[in-house]
C-alpha cells in the first residue's frame, strides 16, 4: 500500500459562542475522514484551534469587564471538552491568539508586501462618538436605502435582499448604544487579490475543488475580485500591524494562519518540521469547511498560500448547513441544539452515527429531524449492529464457555466472512471519497446479512435433545464473532467507542483494515461481554428539542457577530379564511384513527408515493394506504411509527394499488411532518 501522508483541518471555531450541533456536523465529518484514513494506514493528523479575534470578542470582554484573554481561555475550556465528549481526536488544538500564528501572520503580511500586493486607501465609515470607535457593518441598523424597510443591518437588506454600503443606511444607529453614528475616515491595507485572478483561476480548475464549489468560485473570479481590506482600528483584538500603530489585522486574515499555526505548535511539542506538512509535495492538505466560508477558502487562502510560499490544499471540502426538524435552527423554536446539552441527554455515539448516514461530498444541508434520527439510530446501530454483538457475544460466552472454533465451518459459514470482508474494501473506499453515507449502508447490510444468518442457523437449536451438536453452534457463533470484528473495524471511524468494546471483548488489541485477514479462530476467547448501547426511549430524543427559556441568553452568544448572525425570524404566518363551517354530524362521519405503519415500501415508477401497510384495529386486520410523503420520509423511517389516519374515506386506486385512507401530515413551505400522537394503540379513537 502507497502510504499516505495527510494534514486535515476543519473551520476553526469562533471563541465568542459554544460549540452547538451545527459545528459539530463539520467536526464529525472531519473526524470521521482523519480516523478512517489512520485505520487504512496513512497518517493523517487533524489540526485545529479557536478563532480567537475579532470585534464580537473584544466587545463581549469589555460588557463581561474582563479581559479578552480570559474570555478566550473560558472558551477554549468549554470547546475543548465538548469535543471531547465527542470523541474527537485532534492532532493538536489551539489558538490563533499564539506566539507562532503572530509570527506567522507577520511573516505572510511581510511576503505580501514585499511581492507588493498591499496597497494603502482612506475609507469612511460611520463612527460612534460615544463609545470612540468605528462600527462594523452588523453594529449599525437604519432603513434599507433600496426598498426603505426599517431595521436593517448595515451590509445588507433581509426584505429585498439588497447589498450596501452602510453609509447609506438612512437614519442609521449604533445597535448597542442607540447612538446615531458620524462619518470619519481612516486609512486601510487592501490585498490587491485581483492582481492573482490568473492564479486563482488556476486553483479553482485544480483537482482541490468538487465541481459545486468550483462552480461558485469561477463565477465570483468572472465577475472581479474586489481587494480585500484586512486592517482594523482599535479598539481591537487582534495582532497589530507592523508599522500601522493602533491597526490591527481583520480576524479573516490570521484566522486559516491558525492551521498552520497550530501545526506548528504541535510540531515544536512533537520535535517534528513544520516544512514537513507545509512545504512539501509529500502532504495532502485537507480543509473541511461550511458553505459559508468558501470564498475565503478558496480566494483569500489560497493566494496567501501561494505568495508566501507554502503548499496549496490538496482539497478544500464544502459541506452544507445542518437544519433541524426541517428548518434552521433557531433558539425560539428551541432548535438551537447546543453540543453541551446534546451530550447530557445522549451518547456522541448516535450523533456521529446519524450524521455519518447522511454526509457525502454535497453542499446540500443536512438535517437532523429528531424521528429519522431515533429511527436511524435504534433500526441500524441498536437493533442490527448492536444486537449482532450483543446476541452473539452473549450466547459465546454464557453457553460455550466464550471459546470460538473454525474446526466445523462449512461453506455457508465462509460465504459469510468472505462477503462482509469484501464489502469491508468498499467502505474503506467509500471513506476516501468522504462517501460515509455509502460506508454506513454497507455496514448495516453486513449486519442485517449476519443477523439474518444468525436467525436462520439458530445455534440455540444445537444445544438441545439428544442428537445436539454444540460444536455446530460453536462454528455457527464463531462465524457471527468475525463478522463482529469486520464491521467493528469498518466502522471504527464512525463510533470508535463501539469498536474498541469489541475489540476488549474478543481479547484482541485494537485492529485496523490491516487486520483483515487476522481471523478469529480456535485460539480467541470472548469475555466479560457487555452491550455496547442500551435501547434508547424515544422520549429522550425529543428532549434535544426544548422551547428556550423566556430570560435572555449570555451576552456572548446574542451579540451580534462581525461575520454572521446565526438567528433566524420566525416565518411569517400565512392567514388564510376558513372552508365553509360543517356540522359536528359531518365531523362524526370521520373515522379518525391511530395507526401504526408495520410496514412500508416505495411505490414503484412515482418519486412522491410511499405504500404502507398500517394496523388501525379493524377486524379484517391492517390497511394498505399510498401517501404523497416520499420526498420527507424514507420507507425504513416509517416502520414503526404511529400516524393519524382517516380510515373511512373510500379506497381509490393509485399506480395500480388500492389505498384504503389517508394519513395526516402538515406541511408549509419548509416541509411536510407527520404529526405525533400521544396515544400509542393502534386503532384508538381520535376525537
Ligand atoms: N471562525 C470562522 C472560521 C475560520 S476558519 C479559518 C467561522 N467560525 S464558526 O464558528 O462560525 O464556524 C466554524 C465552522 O463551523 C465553519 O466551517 C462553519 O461553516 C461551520 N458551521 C457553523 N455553523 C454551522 C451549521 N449550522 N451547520 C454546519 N456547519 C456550520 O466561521
Ligand atoms: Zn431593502
Amino acid at each position: 500500500m502507497n502510504k499516505r501522508r495527510l494534514l486535515i483541518t476543519s473551520g476553526l471555531p469562533y471563541a465568542n459562542g459554544a460549540i452547538h450541533l451545527g459545528h459539530m456536523v463539520e467536526v464529525i465529518q472531519t473526524d470521521i475522514f482523519a480516523r478512517a484514513m489512520r485505520m487504512m494506514g496513512h497518517e493523517a493528523l487533524y489540526m485545529c484551534a479557536d478563532d480567537t479575534h475579532g470585534t464580537p470578542i473584544e466587545i463581549s470582554a469589555t460588557k463581561r469587564g474582563i479581559a479578552p484573554e480570559q474570555l478566550i481561555a473560558e472558551a477554549y475550556e468549554s470547546h475543548t471538552a465538548d469535543f471531547k465528549g465527542f470523541d474527537i481526536e485532534f492532532a493538536n488544538y489551539y489558538s490563533t491568539n499564539s506566539p507562532e500564528n503572530k509570527e506567522l501572520a507577520y511573516f505572510i503580511y511581510d511576503k505580501l508586501l514585499k511581492a507588493g500586493h498591499i496597497r494603502e486607501q482612506v475609507v469612511k465609515q460611520l463612527y460612534s462618538e460615544s463609545m470612540n470607535r468605528f462600527l462594523p457593518d452588523r453594529y449599525v441598523k437604519g432603513k434599507c436605502p433600496k426598498c426603505g424597510a426599517p431595521d436593517q443591518y448595515g451590509d445588507c437588506c433581509e426584505v429585498c435582499k439588497a447589498h450596501y454600503d452602510a453609509l447609506d443606511l438612512a437614519e442609521p444607529h449604533c445597535v448597542l448604544d442607540g447612538s446615531v453614528p458620524v462619518v470619519r475616515e481612516s486609512h486601510h491595507l487592501f490585498v490587491s487579490i485581483s492582481q492573482l485572478s490568473d492564479f486563482l483561476r488556476d486553483f479553482a480548475d485544480s483537482d482541490a475543488l468538487l465541481p459545486e464549489v468550483r462552480n461558485f468560485v469561477k463565477t465570483w473570479i468572472d465577475e472581479g475580485l474586489q481587494d480585500w481590506n484586512i486592517s482594523r482600528d482599535k479598539p481591537y483584538f487582534g495582532f497589530e500591524i507592523p508599522g500601522h500603530p493602533d491597526k490591527y489585522f481583520y480576524v479573516w486574515m490570521d484566522a486559516p494562519i491558525g492551521y498552520i499555526a497550530s501545526t506548528a505548535n504541535w510540531c515544536k511539542k512533537d520535535g517534528e518540521d513544520l516544512d514537513k506538512y507545509w512545504r512539501s509535495k509529500d502532504t495532502e492538505i485537507w480543509h473541511f469547511i461550511g458553505k459559508d466560508i468558501i470564498y475565503f477558502h478558496t480566494l483569500f487562502w489560497p493566494a496567501m498560500l501561494k505568495v508566501a510560499g507554502f503548499e496549496l490544499p490538496h482539497r478544500v471540502h464544502a459541506h452544507g448547513f445542518l437544519t433541524v426538524n426541517g428548518t434552521k435552527m433557531s433558539k425560539s423554536r428551541g432548535t438551537f441544539i447546543l453540543a453541551r446539552k446534546y451530550l447530557e441527554v445522549l451518547p456522541a455515539a448516535y450523533l456521529r452515527f446519524y450524521f455519518a448516514n447522511k454526509l457525502s461530498t454535497g453542499v446540500d444541508d443536512i438535517d437532523l429531524n429528531i424521528e429519522d434520527f431515533y429511527f436511524r439510530v435504534r433500526s441500524g446501530l441498536i437493533d442490527n449492529l448492536a444486537n449482532l454483538h450483543n446476541r452473539s457475544f452473549s450466547f459465546a460466552e454464557t453457553k460455550l464457555g466464550g471459546k470460538l472454533s473454525t474446526a466445523r465451518f462449512d461453506d455457508d459459514c465462509r460465504k459469510l466472512i468472505a462477503d462482509a470482508k469484501a464489502r469491508v474494501l468498499e467502505v474503506a473506499d467509500d471513506y476516501a471519497e468522504l462517501n460515509t453515507a455509502a460506508a454506513i449502508k454497507a455496514i448495516c447490510e453486513i449486519g442485517n446479512a449476519a443477523n439474518l444468518f444468525y436467525q436462520e442457523k439458530a445455534p440455540w437449536a444445537y444445544l438441545k435433545g439428544d442428537n445436539a451438536d454444540p460444536e455446530m453452534a460453536r462454528a455457527i457463533v464463531t462465524a457471527c464473532a468475525e463478522v463482529v470484528r469486520l464491521i467493528a473495524i469498518a466502522i471504527k471511524p464512525v463510533v470508535p467507542d463501539f469498536s474498541a468494546k469489541i475489540f476488549a471483548q474478543l481479547n484482541i488489541g485494537d485492529q485496523n483494515l490491516a487486520d483483515l485477514d487476522n481471523a478469529l479462530g480456535d485460539n480467541n476467547v470472548i469475555s466479560n461481554v457487555e452491550k455496547t448501547y442500551i435501547r434508547p426511549e424515544r422520549e429522550t430524543f425529543d428532549a434535544l428539542v426544548v422551547e428556550a427559556p423566556a430570560e435572555p441568553a449570555p451576552a456572548a452568544a446574542t451579540l451580534p457577530g462581525e461575520e454572521k448572525v446565526e438567528e433566524t425570524k420566525v416565518a411569517e404566518i400565512e392567514r388564510r379564511p376558513l372552508k365553509e363551517l360543517i356540522d359536528f354530524e359531518d365531523f362524526e362521519k370521520l373515522d379518525i384513527r391511530v395507526g401504526k405503519v408495520l410496514a412500508c415500501e416505495k411505490v414503484k415508477k412515482s418519486n412522491k408515493l410511499l405504500c404502507s401497510q398500517i394496523e388501525i384495529g379493524h377486524p379484517d386486520g391492517p390497511v394498505q394506504i399510498v401517501s404523497g410523503i416520499s420526498k420527507h420520509y424514507t420507507p425504513e423511517s416509517m416502520v414503526g411509527r404511529y400516524v393519524l389516519v382517516v380510515t373511512n374515506l373510500k379506497p381509490r386506486e393509485m399506480f395500480g394499488l388500492k389505498s384504503q385512507g389517508m394519513v395526516l401530515a402538515a406541511s408549509d413551505e419548509a416541509g411536510l411532518e407527520l404529526p405525533m400522537t400521544l396515544l400509542r394503540v393502534p386503532g384508538a379513537q381520535v376525537k
